[in-house]
């Protein structure tokens, strides 16, 4: 298997170039060496290397600078995706990209499945919706991964920012009416790397969603919790609203997705989040 992966160091590539197997040939590239918004370097790229899958883990991640930084956003979440999608479908060549809960309000009493109304509430998830859309209509060979609550020893993300304030602080306020699936960047690439052959050898599958996250739900302060318990800080969780913690961009209160989809198509077994904490938490 030969794979090219667009951004190199995000939390899920560094997890996905440790989780594939030695014989796998695996190209990944930074921002510096190939810009995604530079579409002539990344067609040069595609039909350069000619992969059998290319694994999109370039993403414009920061949620609330979207609102304002609007163009920046679409350049890297849509028009990136429209153009490695049309390239990678002129090819012949399978694109896995990965897209988020924030496609939907957050409104809904259930967990989500690929099949609900999408209506994202913020900038970033409008531009990852578009990716998706210019995906689907690229006609490409591949999968859509939805993924939620992203968390690695790596990068910025909710875990180590928690155990940052806790070596400074006694307490911390958290946001305790969002509810979700806290899921680690090693268990998504694991499940990435086990369907990877499936989905290359299936010439149906173009541009088909799935839904993952770990099994469970939690709220962030309940994440807050379990990572200062296995991490064993003394730091106390005030739980709060949203409306006691502002931010330039909304945030859905429900991001639980139904994952049977991926499970029943793929053969997966969700994992738990708790334990994902401990093991992410070891790492470190
Ligand atoms: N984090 C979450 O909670 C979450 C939730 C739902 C969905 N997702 C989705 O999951 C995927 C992986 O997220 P992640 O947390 O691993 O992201 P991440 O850690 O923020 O990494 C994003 C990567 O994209 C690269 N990148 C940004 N702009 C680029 C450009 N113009 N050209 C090439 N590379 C570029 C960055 O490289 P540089 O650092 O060099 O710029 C970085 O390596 C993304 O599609 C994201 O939207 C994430």
């Amino acid at each position: 298997m030969k794979l090219l992966i667009f951004g190199k160091y995000g939390q899920l590539s560094e997890e996905l170039q440790r989780a594939v197997p030695a014989s796998w040939d695996v190209i990944a590239l930074s921002s510096s060496e190939c810009d995604v918004t530079d579409h002539k370097a990344v067609t040069q790229q595609i039909e350069f290397v000619r992969p059998d899958a290319v694994i999109n883990c370039a993403a414009y991640t920061a949620v609330d600078r979207a609102e304002e930084e609007r163009s920046k956003a679409d350049a890297v979440n849509w028009l990136a995706v429209e153009n490695m999608a049309r390239v990678a479908a002129r090819n012949d060549v399978t694109l896995i990209h990965i897209s988020t809960d924030y496609v939907f309000d957050g409104t809904k009493h259930k967990p989500y499945n690929e099949n609900d109304s999408t209506a994202p509430i913020n900038y970033y998830g409008a531009s990852k919706l578009r990716g998706e859309k210019a995906f689907r209509e690229s006609g490409c060979r591949g999968v859509i991964i939805r993924v939620q609550w992203l968390y690695s020893p790596y990068g910025k993300n909710f875990m180590r920012t928690m155990l940052r304030i806790a070596e400074q602080q006694a307490e911390v306020r958290v946001v305790a009416d969002q509810y979700g699936a806290p899921t680690a960047a090693d268990d998504l690439a694991a499940m990435i790397v086990k369907i990877l052959p499936e989905v290359v050898a299936d010439r149906k599958l173009r541009g088909e969603i799935f839904h993952f996250a770990s099994a469970g739900r939690a709220t962030w302060s309940d994440f807050a919790e379990e990572i200062f318990r296995v991490a064993e800080c003394g730091c106390r969780v005030i739980p709060i609203t949203t409306a006691e913690y502002p931010t330039a961009a909304k945030r859905p209160a429900n991001s639980l997705f139904d994952c049977s989809k991926i499970c029943h198509r793929f053969g997966i077994q969700l994992p738990d989040w708790r334990e994902a904490v401990k093991r992410n938490i070891k790492k470190l």
